[in-house]
């Protein structure tokens, strides 16, 4: 049998996908034996299961599993650890529910262990003769034992694409890990108006013409800008963001616009602009809607001709760059006003997007919280935090004022700050409480009570009901610290104490930023 037996090892030892290499190896072996029903079978759990099967009507074979407490073929030879020929229907050891609903029955069953290197056995396979006389199989001691040490080969062989698969599954996750952890976000959503949005921009991402994005704070307008230069032909390019509010409009125009070296005071070189800089990649003006008028004019000339000045240059720069703005305004009102350009309007909201708010896709609660929530245990090296149903109830009926930011944030809040694994509508009071004007934070919570007092009702009990000082005293230091950016002194006095003080709280709390920002990434 030299020639088959090459053949074997040779389609066995050129496959690395564990799927197709069972489908060649049981092949090979019915070849070598010339029947056609045979199958393999793994120890999973309290059962053999069919990983593969071929023949007629092999479908109803594949998948199928034997109980370990019901005598079989399979569980004995894998359990004895040995080779055994049983006639199907006379053998008691013959599992027959297998062959309910197969119209050619088995007649000679020939079973082998399947070895791994060490010596376990993990399977075993079997080759059928369903022919009527029984003896299509070659029972030849002597050349039962080679085909053996063939199998022997094939099972090493199958065992090592188990592994390296094994090792590729690892190897994704953690990569997907690490980008968890660098921080590449990942867009989710399964509401129907979240799928609307995406099916929009996936259309957006195959032109070049300019798109605005509308939509509350905190809605993933950035996020979803960045998903749009992801599925564009320009994804290898660079993707640049300014946001044009909160910076003076002199360092909002060189950022933009870049400079020559003596432009002025203080331009000591030449500096390229980020329209430059993003050329053949996307630019992404974040609250676009408080860009300055002058600093307006020149981005229309820019949009009408693809052409850029550095401040103090005599020379125009040609780039060729996709322009990409978001706003939380109502730009015609801004329009109305007159502090921003109709004609301006028109050409950044070629390609209008719409971001609903997340009390308007109600269903991605849950999603989006899950995923917060593992990402902060994979951060902190803690098991994933899960909200009780009734919890999550709360949560989805909840008003989220500042959108997915403030789920995010709530995620990391109490992740480090609860510490049971399931959290309960008695954890979340703590956070999620809503004031008049429905601004819901820690600090509302905290400053309940006194606003409470104030007017002679009171505390909300929810609030406190269950928790102790120390995490009511956390709760209160993590949210000045968040809010103040870490800045203990401004914190302190917020709080109403002296730095000394504030600092010995946090040490007594166990809260350093150090173990924070792991949190928070
Ligand atoms: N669909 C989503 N899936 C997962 N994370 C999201 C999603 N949308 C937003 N986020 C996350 O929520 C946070 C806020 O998103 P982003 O900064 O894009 O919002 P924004 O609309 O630009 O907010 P602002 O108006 O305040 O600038 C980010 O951390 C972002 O990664
Ligand atoms: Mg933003």
């Amino acid at each position: 049998m030299s020639d088959s037996s090459f053949r074997f090892c040779r389609a066995v030892s050129e496959e690395l996908d564990p799927e197709r290499l069972q489908k060649k190896f049981l092949a090979s072996l019915l070849d070598l034996q010339k029947v056609e029903r045979g199958s393999i079978w793994v120890k999973r759990g309290d059962g053999y299961q069919c990983v593969e099967a071929a023949g007629s009507q092999s479908e109803k074979i594949k998948g199928l599993t034997v109980p370990v407490d019901r005598p079989s073929i399979v569980g004995w030879v894998i359990e004895n650890r040995k080779m055994t020929v049983a006639e199907a229907g006379k053998d008691n050891r013959h599992y027959k529910d297998a062959e309910i609903g197969l119209t050619l029955k088995s007649k000679l069953i020939l079973c082998f262990p399947l070895f791994l290197r060490d010596g376990t056995v993990y399977g075993a396979i079997q080759l059928i003769d369903t022919s009527s006389s029984g003896n299509g199989l070659n029972l030849d001691p002597a050349y039962l034992e080679p085909l053996q040490q063939l199998i022997d080969l094939g099972s090493i062989a199958l065992s090592n694409s188990l592994i390296i698969t094994d090792q590729q599954l690892e190897n994704a996750k953690l990569k997907e890990t690490l980008e968890a952890m660098r921080g590449r976000e990942t867009i989710i959503g399964k509401s129907v108006a979240f799928l609307k949005v995406m099916k929009m921009a996936e259309d957006y991402a195959r032109t070049d013409f300019s798109v605005l994005i509308t939509g509350e704070s905190g809605t993933g307008k950035e996020l979803l800008a960045r998903e749009i230069h992801r599925l564009s032909n320009r994804r290898d390019k660079p993707f640049l963001a300014q946001n044009c509010s909160a910076i003076p409009d002199t360092l909002l125009e060189s950022e933009l616009f870049g400079y020559e070296k003596g432009a002025f005071t203080g331009a000591t070189r030449d500096r390229i602009g980020l329209f430059e800089a993003a050329n053949a990649g996307t630019l992404f003006l974040d609250e676009i809607g408080d860009m300055p008028m002058h600093l307006q004019a020149r981005m229309l000339r820019f949009l009408q001709s693809g052409e850029v000045k550095p401040i103090g240059a005599t020379t125009i720069k040609n780039v060729d760059v996709r322009i990409i703005s978001a706003t939380n305004k109502d730009l015609r009102e801004t329009i109305k006003r007159e502090l921003f350009r109709e004609d301006l309007l028109y050409r950044l909201n070629v390609l209008p997007l719409h971001l609903p708010a997340l009390r308007e896709r109600r269903e991605d609660i849950p999603l989006l919280l899950d995923h917060f929530l593992n990402r902060e245990a994979l951060k902190l090296g803690i098991p994933p935090k899960k909200l009780s149903k009734d919890a999550m109830e709360y949560a989805m009926g909840y008003p989220w004022k500042g959108n997915i930011r403030e789920l995010e944030n709530f995620a990391k809040y109490i992740s480090v700050v609860v510490s049971a694994e399931v959290i309960r509508p008695g954890d979340l009071s703590i956070y999620l409480v809503q004031d008049q004007d429905g601004m819901p934070n820690v600090a509302t919570a905290v400053w309940q009570d006194r606003i409470a007092a104030s007017d002679g009702t009171p505390p909300a009990p929810p609030l406190f009901d269950g928790r102790s000082w120390e995490e009511l005293e956390k709760a209160y230091a993590l949210y000045l610290l968040e809010k103040h950016r870490w800045h203990i002194t401004r914190a302190a006095k917020e709080a109403g104490v002296n730095r000394s003080t504030f600092d010995a709280r946090l040490k007594r709390l166990g809260i350093s930023k150090a173990q924070s920002t792991k949190s928070r990434g």
